[in-house]
C-alpha cells in the first residue's frame, strides 16, 4: 500500500523578492518530497504566495504599483528562483487567483452560520507593523513600531471556544506538533485564556484583500485567507474526490516565525469548519548570520541566487541540509559552506567517484568489472549499504536529516578506506579480477550512496547515476550491471581554492 505524503511550505508574502529563509523552507520540502517518492508513495507538494493584506498592500504603494500589478510582478521572481534550484512541487498557489478566494468566503460562510463569527466594537493600541491591535505590556517591549490607537468595529472569530478542545487534541496526538519544545510552547501559551481573533479590517484602512460574504465594507484578515490556502489547492469545495484523497496533510512545514497561526489559529478554524486537522506541524529554526536572524528588514540577508552562481545549485542545498539540525537554529557563512563542500564532496564523495570511474576507464575499457567471488570485507559493505538504507529511511522519517546525511558521507568515507587499503590501482597490475571485485564493491557503493543522496542533490546524482549506466532507483545490492559502459563526465564536486 502507498501512502499519501501531502507536503506544503508557507506562502510567502510577495512584498519583496525571495530570501535564503524562503529558499531554505522550500528546499527542504522539496528533499522531503523527493524522497517520499523514492519510497513509492503518493506524494503533493504546494508552495506559493501570500499576496494581500498590509504589508503587500505597502509594498505595492513603495513601488507606484497597484497591489496586483505588484504580486504580478513579484510572482516570477519566486517561481524562476524555484525552477533554478529544482523544487518540484506539484502545485503552486496564489491567495489572488479565483479557487482561492471562493474558497475563503465559503469558510468564512460555514463559520458564521456555524455561530462562530460575531461583530464587536474594540477599541485598543494597534500596531502598523504587526497589523493587528496589540496588548499594553506587548506596547511597553518597545519592539512594536507605529503603534496607534485605534476604535472600530470588526468582526471576531470565537477562538477561545476551541481552546479546549485545542487542547485536548495536541494532548491526545503527539505528532501534531513538532519538535516537541514547540509543542510544550503552545500548551505553554494556552495556559493563559484565549482572545477571540478579529478577522476582518475594514476598507478604510485595508482595500487589499478578500471580502467579506456577509459584510461588502470589509475584507478579510490576512492570515485567515492565508492559512485556507492548503484546502484550496487540493480541492476543498470543488473538487470533493481530490479532497477525500489528499487531506488532511501530512505535513506543515513552517519556520519558528509562525508557529501560532498555524498550531491555533489554524485548528480554531477548521475546528469551526468541521474540517480534519492536519497530520503534523513541524517548526524549523532559524538561519542567522552573525548570531542575528536574516531578515528583509535588518537587511542582512544572503542573497542565494550568488552561492548558486558561484558553487552550484546541488552544493547549495546539501549545506542547508547538512548544516541545519531540524528545530534549532544554525549560523550561515560562507566559510563553513566551503569546508563543508570540500570536505565532504570534493573530499569524500567526489573522490571515490573520480577513482572508481577513472580506474575502470583506463584498466577495463570503460567497462564495469564483474563483483566475481566476494571476501568478508566486500561482505560487510554488501551489509552495511542495506542497513545505511534502513537507517537513512528511519531517520528522515524522524526529521533527522543532517543525521541521514551524515551516516550516508561515513559509509562513503569507510569504502574510500577500502579502497586505500587493496589499493586496485596497485592491484590491477597483476590480479585484474581481484582489482575488478573491488571497484565493482565500491561503484555499487557509490551507486546507492547517489541514490540516497538524490533528493538532496537531485542534479549531480542524476549526472553520477547516468555515468554509471546501471539502475537508478533501487538501492538493494546488485544494480550496478557488470560489462555495461561507464559514460565519461566533468568532474562533479571540484575542489573549492
Ligand atoms: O510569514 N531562516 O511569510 P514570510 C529560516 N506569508 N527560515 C526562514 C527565515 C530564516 N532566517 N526567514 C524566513 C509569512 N524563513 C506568511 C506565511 S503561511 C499560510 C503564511 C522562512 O514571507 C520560514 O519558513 O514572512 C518562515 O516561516 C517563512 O520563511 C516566512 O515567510
Ligand atoms: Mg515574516
Amino acid at each position: 500500500m502507498k501512502d499519501n505524503f501531502y507536503i506544503t511550505t508557507p506562502i510567502y508574502y510577495v512584498n519583496d523578492k525571495p530570501h535564503i529563509g524562503h529558499a531554505y523552507t522550500t528546499i527542504l520540502a522539496d528533499v522531503l518530497s523527493r524522497h517520499n517518492r523514492n519510497m513509492g508513495n503518493n506524494t503533493f507538494f504546494l508552495t506559493g504566495l501570500d499576496e494581500h493584506g498590509q504589508k503587500v498592500q505597502q509594498a505595492a504603494e513603495n513601488f507606484k504599483l497597484n497591489p496586483k500589478a505588484h504580486c504580478d510582478k513579484m510572482a516570477p521572481r519566486f517561481i524562476e528562483l524555484w525552477d533554478k534550484l529544482y523544487i518540484s512541487n506539484d502545485d503552486f498557489i496564489r491567495t489572488t487567483e479565483t479557487r482561492h478566494k471562493k474558497v475563503v468566503k465559503k469558510i468564512l460562510q460555514i463559520v458564521m452560520d456555524n455561530g462562530d463569527i460575531y461583530e464587536a466594537e474594540y477599541e485598543g493600541l494597534y500596531s502598523v507593523s504587526e497589523e493587528r491591535f496589540i496588548t499594553e505590556k506587548e506596547a511597553e517591549t518597545g519592539v512594536y513600531r507605529d503603534i496607534k490607537t485605534l476604535k472600530e468595529k470588526n468582526y471576531f472569530f470565537r477562538m477561545s471556544k476551541y481552546q479546549n478542545k485545542l487542547i485536548d487534541y495536541i494532548k491526545s496526538h503527539s505528532e501534531f506538533i513538532q519538535p516537541v519544545h514547540r509543542k510544550n510552547e503552545i500548551l505553554g501559551f494556552l495556559k493563559k485564556p484565549l482572545n477571540d481573533l478579529c478577522i476582518s479590517r475594514p476598507k478604510s484602512r485595508l482595500h487589499w484583500g478578500i471580502e467579506l460574504p456577509f459584510d461588502d465594507q470589509y475584507v478579510t484578515y490576512v492570515w485567515f485567507d492565508a492559512l485556507i490556502n492548503y484546502i484550496t489547492a487540493v480541492g476543498y469545495g470543488d473538487d470533493q474526490i481530490m479532497f477525500q484523497k489528499k487531506w488532511p496533510a501530512s505535513l506543515h512545514l513552517i519556520g519558528k516565525d509562525i508557529l501560532t497561526t498555524h498550531a491555533v489559529y489554524w485548528p480554531t478554524m477548521l475546528m469551526s469548519a468541521n474540517i480534519e486537522l492536519p497530520k503534523s506541524i513541524f517548526a524549523h529554526g532559524w538561519w542567522l548570520m552573525d548570531e542575528s536572524k536574516m531578515s528583509k528588514s535588518l537587511g542582512n540577508v544572503i542573497n542565494p541566487m550568488d552561492i548558486i552562481d558561484d558553487y552550484g545549485v546541488d552544493p547549495f542545498r546539501y549545506y542547508l541540509m547538512r548544516e541545519m539540525v531540524l528545530g534549532q537554529d544554525a549560523n550561515f557563512t560562507i566559510e563553513s559552506f566551503v569546508q563543508r563542500y570540500n570536505s565532504d564532496l570534493a573530499n569524500d564523495f567526489g573522490n571515490l567517484l573520480s577513482r572508481v570511474t577513472t580506474l575502470i576507464h583506463k584498466n577495463y575499457f570503460s567497462e564495469i568489472p564483474s563483483p566475481g567471488k566476494f571476501d568478508e570485507q566486500e561482505l560487510f559493505i554488501k551489509l552495511n549499504s542495506k542497513s545505511l538504507y534502513d537507517n537513512v529511511t528511519i531517520l528522515f522519517s524522524e526529521m533527522k536529516l543532517n543525521e541521514a546525511i551524515e551516516k550516508i558521507m561515513q559509509f562513503i568515507r569507510s569504502v574510500n578506506k577500502y579502497m586505500e587499503l587493496n589499493a586496485p590501482w596497485q592491484m590491477v597490475k597483476e590480479d585484474k579480477i581481484g582489482a575488478g571485485r573491488i571497484l565493482y564493491t565500491a561503484g555499487e557503493a557509490l551507486r546507492i550512496s547517489a541514490i540516497l543522496l538524490s533528493p538532496v542533490m537531485p542534479n549531480r546524482t542524476a549526472i553520477l547515476l547516468d555515468a554509471l549506466n546501471s539502475e537508478k532507483n533501487d538501492c538493494s545490492w546488485g544494480g550496478l550491471k557488470s560489462g555495461n559502459i561507464i559514460k565519461k563526465h566533468s568532474s562533479l564536486f571540484p575542489r573549492i581554492k
